[in-house]
């Protein structure tokens, strides 16, 4: 059987420093969660949400897939959108894509990976929305621009879902964001996709 058992050790030390700093830091958190922020971002492990934009537990909830996609009938997705918009009442949620991201890579060759070539083909759909922005750029270009618009089109596609078209009809303050990550130099951009109720036609 294998244990981990330095993970365990690390566990602890991390637990303690942050007791060191802040001894009621769990109990309180414990209480209740209230964070303002969905994350919806890419799975790759060089983009950990709340590390990139450094901050504690309790501040930020997850949902994290290949490529950071939004796809209307994945219940997984949509159970963790509905809690965070009617339950935690977040007022923001953020879609983050990465620069470099192996899933948006795939999406763009043409090789066979098996069983997630079915998950990317939403991705694939980015490029046939968008045909005619690709065309005169090289290889990296494409793939730094599918990653943004793979982005913009998931901003689209969670603003369309009935959990946030019903929040914004309730008058909810909820605002939608697209943003990228450079895994090169750890710093985030605005994709200027913003989108509030104010967007809206109701
Ligand atoms: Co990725």
């Amino acid at each position: 059987m294998k244990t981990l058992k330095y993970l365990f050790d690390r566990n602890l030390a991390w637990a303690a420093s942050i007791k060191e700093k802040d001894p009621e830091f769990f109990s309180q958190l414990s209480r209740q969660q209230a964070p303002e922020y969905l994350w919806i971002g890419c799975s790759d492990s060089r983009v950990p949400a709340n590390q990139i934009v450094n901050l504690p537990p309790g501040e930020v909830f997850v949902h994290r897939n290949i490529a950071n996609v939004v796809v209307h009938t994945d219940l997984n997705c949509l159970s963790v959108v509905q809690f965070a918009v009617e339950v935690l009442k977040v007022k923001h949620i953020i879609i983050c894509g990465h620069y470099g991201c192996g899933g948006i890579k795939a999406a763009l060759e043409n090789q066979e990976h098996g069983l997630i070539d079915n998950w990317l083909r939403h991705v694939k759909d980015v490029i046939r929305f968008n045909e005619e922005s690709f065309k005169g750029l090289d290889h990296a270009e494409q793939l730094d621009l599918l990653c943004e618009l793979n982005v913009k089109e998931q901003v689209t596609n969670i603003c369309n879902t009935t959990i946030v078209q019903n929040a914004w009809k309730r008058g909810c303050e909820l605002s939608i964001h697209g943003w990228i990550y450079n895994i090169e130099n750890g710093i985030l951009k605005d994709l200027g996709a913003c989108i509030t109720s104010d967007d809206m036609d109701f």
